[in-house]
């Protein structure tokens, strides 16, 4: 234990993925220096009092949009990043369907660079996998990407879904690079062949979106993804998983040993297509689409037992005027969600959904694990970086537009009541938020540190790259 801290969070009830305890929190160079009595911290330059409250690792959302470069009418880097201080998420990795994608390592380091200048949270950045970068992955994977983001149903950006050939070969390619690839998983070629023929037959509602996304574009395309993964021993994570039936293939694919994670978002789990036919209606409107309500049951069952692995927000602002219009098809899809997901799902928590410590798991320690992050982050112990949230649990809040600081000022969740509230943020010790006001000066967040277990590809002697003499005779194949 260190003589002096910078920094002491006394009386506050400390959450981890296994329990939930009185104990203070001395702060050193950033990083937790010692959990304990407070009694016993050393003396500190400044305390918080968090009597009352609970003290959790800082939520880490891996999958949000801040559409910097090219489209920051609807979000920035600055923007986004107080989102997440606000939300309590104190590490987001950022989706590289921006304009241009990051498909090269060179627009990697130049959306890095901007990155660097204005997060006031820490980051990682994926790099896309198309089907005409699959020579740009390893140069990415050296350069820094986070992971990879497979788009292979059409959303915001357009990037066109690679054919299967080209998955599979990308698939191979990862495997040997260890990073971890997140898949947007919905058949493109059923979701546009359906959405000609409702639009042809002239419909046009919110029913129609999902009509048009049916429960099976999302299933197939996740299986054909684990099957992939399980050939080719690539790491994959499903994005955003808002469909109960896929969870037997989920079990399936999981109980033979394909190293997958499986995200899903609170508004799969609080929002129901039933509900689109109200004024929210329209802004509901994102891929893959929000489903009957009957589905809430199952996945956030899912949720709290493990067959999902983490909770995420597919944050994805829009400007407001972009969400509205006659058509549902010419609504731009998703909403922002950085400021909702610990407010809802806690209140989730409240409601007896699931203990806080499998939250801290689900926000958090899950989300590291997957990324090579944990122990670092992820996780309130010695040595840690102390990434922290300090939740009231008795806090009840009307969630609304105007208390947004993303430039997304609309939300499915207008007028929703939630029993729980984020009341200060700390990034590597210092606080970003505290109160509802953002502390950290643009350029506080860095990028984070990854270290993913040793590659384990499979089936080498059948990769392209080795049949097709671009890559060395493989080697050590487990498979
Ligand atoms: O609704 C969505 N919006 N779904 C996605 O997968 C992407 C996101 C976006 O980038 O706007
Ligand atoms: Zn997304």
């Amino acid at each position: 234990m260190p003589e002096t801290a910078d920094l002491l969070i006394k009386n506050g009830m400390v959450a981890t993925e296994t329990a939930v305890f009185p104990a203070s929190i001395a702060i050193k160079g950033g990083k937790i220096a010692a959990i304990g009595d407070a009694a016993e911290m050393p003396p500190a330059a400044e305390e918080i009092d968090a009597a009352g409250l609970f003290v959790l690792p800082g939520v880490i959302d891996v999958h949000v949009h801040f559409r910097e470069p090219g489209m920051d009418h609807k979000e920035d880097w600055e923007t986004g990043t107080r989102a997440a201080a606000m939300g309590g998420v104190t590490t987001v990795f950022e989706m590289p369907n921006t304009s241009p994608p990051v498909s090269t390592a060179e627009r990697y380091r130049q959306k890095r660079a901007i990155a660097d200048a204005k997060a006031v949270v820490d980051y990682g950045l994926y790099g896309v996998m198309s089907e005409d970068n699959l020579a740009e992955l390893a140069p990415m994977a050296e350069a820094g990407v986070i992971g990879f983001k497979l788009f292979l149903g059409n959303t915001t950006g357009n990037l066109p879904c690679p054919s299967d050939g080209a998955v599979l070969e990308g698939f191979e390619i990862v495997s040997h690079l260890g990073k971890r690839v997140s898949i947007h998983a919905e058949n493109s070629p059923i979701l546009f062949w359906r959405e000609d023929r409702l639009q042809a037959a002239g419909r046009n509602t919110a029913m129609d979106h999902l009509l048009a996304r049916t429960d099976v574009v999302a299933v197939e395309a996740m299986v054909r993804s684990c099957l992939f993964a399980e050939w080719t021993g690539a790491r994959i994570h499903i994005v955003h998983e808002s469909t109960a039936r896929s969870l037997p293939y989920l079990e399936f694919f999981k109980s033979r040993g394909v190293d997958m994670t499986v995200e899903t978002l609170p508004q799969y789990l609080t929002l129901a297509v039933e509900d689109m036919d109200g004024p929210l209606g329209n802004i509901m409107r994102m891929n893959p689409p929000i489903r009957e309500r009957w589905q809430q049951g199952p996945l956030r069952e899912a949720l709290a037992k493990g067959t999902i692995d983490m909770i995420s927000t597919d944050h994805a602002p829009h400007a407001p005027e972009e969400k509205v219009g006659n058509r549902i098809w010419d609504i731009a899809c998703g909403f922002p969600g950085l400021q909702s997901q610990l407010p809802l799902m806690l209140s989730l928590v409240n409601q007896g959904l699931m203990p806080l410590t499998r939250y801290v798991q689900i926000s958090s320690a899950n989300p590291a694990r997957a990324f090579g992050l944990y122990g670092r982050k992820g996780v309130i112990q010695p040595g840690a970086d102390a990434d922290l949230v300090l939740v009231d649990m008795a806090r009840r809040e009307t969630l609304s537009a105007d208390k947004l600081v993303s430039k997304g000022k609309i939300t499915p969740y207008e007028g929703m009541t939630v029993s729980a509230w984020p009341v200060a943020t700390l990034v590597r010790g210092r606080p970003v938020m505290r109160d509802g006001e953002i502390l950290a000066n643009p350029g506080w967040g860095e990028e984070v540190v990854q270290q993913m277990p040793p590659a384990a590809p499979r089936n080498v002697e059948t990769q392209l790259g080795y049949l097709c003499g671009a890559s060395p005779a493989p080697a050590g194949d487990p498979s």
